[in-house]
């Protein structure tokens, strides 16, 4: 049969290794593999690469993804569906796997119920995937947060400052609960728990009185409680995306207003992206290629590969994209733990 394969979203650690690893499995198959370029747009475009075993020499640790990506899909012009359907029967696609986040996810789920052979990876550094315990990117980034909480503490001790790093959690704090506690964080603002700025601050005024230095970590998408704190209101871009960046700054201001503490803040952005996935995100990465081949082979389209309690596993797209996948209380309360609260000890690490 002939697979195809596309890289829809923003990038993540990984994808490179996951594209090896279906073409090294189909071909073990005896399939062919053709890779469209730039997510959906390519399977629009007719726009795609053959891909087999020596082309992918050097994709275990190579970051990004040599397909290209983007976030346009057939449901934003009136005619991508059709151009899809004349992309798969001028080329004999047999089946097509979307390594994504939620919103390639959620078109190729819609794809498929359309009629398209189409099968689903879960990609995202920030997790959010539901139905798999992990995303590929996902313990990258983490890894790459941490390293940089680990040097901010050292600089934050010099100076006696309040240093807040904001880590990227459009709608959940994965990045930012794992590297806040991975870290040492002095407390880890989440989008899941919206914070009182005036009780963050009361705590960092406590805790100065007997220690040097703060880490504040902001997932990007950290809400205050209403009423609270001014924060201006979202923006939005082209696909519908809320604009993010900026509430890792307004915390800083308001922690220096309000304590009067020395405050720097770090946006780590797009670090967290890019460059070589980690021992573990290539691992997970080359699973889900390897089973999501095995799925197309098996023609069991409509299933998104799922890593669930140490093990692949297979679930429906439709179900994986139901819900966010949030943070758990349970992870969230140790994390909590070691938190400064106004008149608690706080230990960082
Ligand atoms: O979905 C992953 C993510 O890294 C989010 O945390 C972030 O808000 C978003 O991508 C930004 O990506 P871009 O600027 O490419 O739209």
């Amino acid at each position: 049969m002939k697979l195809a394969v596309l890289t829809g979203g923003g990038d993540a650690p990984g994808l490179n290794a996951v594209i090896r690893g279906v073409v090294r499995q189909a071909t073990s198959d005896g399939n062919e593999v053709i890779g469209f370029r730039d997510g959906w747009k390519g399977v629009m475009d007719d726009d795609w690469m053959p891909l087999d075993v020596q082309g992918c020499r050097g994709l275990l640790t190579r970051g990004g993804t040599i397909l290209g990506t983007t976030r346009i899909n057939p449901f934003m012009t009136e005619d991508g569906r059709d151009r899809c359907r004349a992309t798969f029967e001028a080329n004999g696609v047999d089946a097509l796997i979307a390594i994504g986040g939620e919103g390639t996810l959620s078109c190729t789920q819609e794809m498929y119920k359309l009629g398209f052979p189409v099968l689903g990876v879960p990609k995202t550094i920030d997790n959010d995937i539901g139905l798999t315990e992990m995303t590929f990117g996902f313990a990258t980034a983490v890894d790459i947060a941490t390293e940089a909480i680990g040097r901010l503490h050292t600089t934050a001790e010099s100076h006696d400052r309040v240093m807040v790093v904001e880590v990227m959690g459009r709608h959940v704090g994965h990045i930012a609960t794992w590297a806040g506690m991975a870290g040492g964080a002095t407390r880890t603002l989440i989008p899941e728990k919206p914070f009182d700025i005036n009780e963050v601050c009361q705590a960092l005024t406590d805790r100065h009185t007997r220690k040097f230095a703060s880490i504040v970590v902001v997932a990007e998408g950290a809400k205050p409680v209403p009423g609270t704190f001014d924060v201006p209101d979202d923006t939005f871009d082209e696909f519908g995306h809320v604009k993010l960046g900026g509430i890792g700054e307004l915390v800083a201001s308001e922690i220096t207003k309000q304590t009067g503490f020395e405050t720097r803040t770090t946006v780590l952005g797009y670090v967290q992206r890019g460059g070589e996935p980690s021992a573990f995100d290539r691992v997970l990465a080359t699973w889900f290629g390897v089973e999501a081949a095995r799925a197309a082979n098996d023609k069991d389209f409509g299933s998104m590969v799922a890593y669930q309690c140490g093990d692949m596993t297979r679930v429906r797209i439709a179900d994986a994209v139901e819900d966010l996948k949030f943070v758990s209380e349970s992870l969230y309360d140790v994390a909590s733990t070691f938190f400064a609260t106004p008149d608690t000890e706080s230990e960082d690490r």
